[in-house]
């Protein structure tokens, strides 16, 4: 349903837009080719999310091995109001990766039933979906949004508002830093904080192989073409010329990282034209290509790496089965 945005509500809507000239592709160029140059490839996961790339995900969090989204939600459905206490009846939300913001208004209903709720922050790279979350969260709870269009991993300290704030990092994203990434943007979260504020992460929990390698390889094929997706954006993106059907969609838990470890395997010894990049890519038969890794936590850990960046875990929550939790953080005293 598409409603048009009354003006008293677009009066409440800010969207502040620091996106780099070229969009949000810009770096892609540099990026992809420091990735496929190292002896050990790799790839950004940050180029998955195209819109066959966004469908494809929704369709993951669907999946019956895909446990992360729906433990989620469950832990907000039954904890969001202890969560908005704990928080100390935070005015402002602020979101990272909002997106469409669905989890996120489990949250807001928290919030505004607490009676504190006074303005909503959504910071995403998607300009349209941004504005979209702004104009139905403004209107459904009539209150201010300021959105933010930007990479937040550069742009974090443009994070606008005062006030009790909560700083939300949904979705279990954090997994998908690399250990010394995920050290210095706790650092600069902890930075961002004032005695106050909150910092509200979603982490996906350690488990046994079985669980954590399905979720990652589900029966349906799904994650398989979500995996390989990314070749497409860089077909699409660099004019390069990947066959799909030359590589397989891998995924296996490292018990040492502690992290499920993604990757696309090529089925035979081929070179990759990337002619925007003027590369050729050879890739050996079974050569493997990182393209994702997804970390998994347990309580005590976390609380070190909070520790690590100047963060005292204040609280935790799990859902009933005990796959996924929620922490609460504040700056270090
Ligand atoms: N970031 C999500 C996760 O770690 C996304 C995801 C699910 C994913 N399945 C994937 C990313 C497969 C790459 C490949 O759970």
């Amino acid at each position: 349903m598409i409603e048009a945005v009354d003006p008293a509500t677009a009066e409440q809507i800010t969207i502040d837009l620091h996106l780099p000239p070229g969009g949000p592709l810009s770096g892609m160029a540099a990026d992809v080719r420091a990735g496929l140059t190292k002896p050990f490839k790799e790839l950004s996961p940050r180029y998955f999310y195209d819109e066959r790339g966004s469908i494809l995900f929704e369709q993951i969090t669907r999946l019956p091995e895909y446990y992360p989204t729906r433990a989620e939600r469950a832990i907000l459905e039954h904890h969001s109001a202890g969560i908005c206490a704990t928080a100390g009846d935070p005015a402002t939300l602020i979101e990272l990766g909002s997106g469409s913001a669905s989890k996120t208004r489990v949250l807001l209903d928290a919030m505004d039933s607490a009676g504190c709720l006074e303005a909503y922050a959504p910071v995403d790279i998607s300009e349209q979906i941004t504005r979209d979350t702004a104009e139905a969260v403004a209107s459904e709870y009539g209150i201010a949004v300021h959105g933010l269009v930007c990479d937040f991993e550069r742009d974090l300290e443009r994070i606008p508002l005062s006030g009790p704030r909560m700083l939300a990092f949904l979705g279990g994203t954090i997994g998908n830093f690399e250990p010394a990434q995920r050290a210095s943007f706790l650092a600069r979260v902890a930075n961002l904080l004032g005695p106050e504020d909150h910092f509200l992460l979603g982490t996906d929990l350690v488990k046994d192989r079985e669980r954590l390698e399905a979720a990652y390889n589900d029966s349906a094929g799904v994650t398989a073409e979500f995996n390989k997706n990314v070749l497409s954006v860089l077909n699409r993106e660099l004019g390069a010329d990947f066959d799909l059907d030359a590589f397989e969609h891998v995924a296996f838990w490292d018990d040492e990282n502690l992290w499920v470890d993604i990757r696309l395997r090529s089925l035979a010894r081929q070179v990759v034209d990337v002619p925007s990049l003027g590369m050729s890519v050879p890739f050996g038969r079974g050569e493997e290509m990182r393209t994702e890794i997804s970390t998994k936590f347990a309580r005590d850990g976390l609380t070190g790496i909070y520790a690590e960046a100047r963060l005292e875990m204040v609280d935790w929550w799990t859902d009933p089965e005990g796959v996924f939790a929620l922490s609460l953080a504040r700056r270090a005293g």
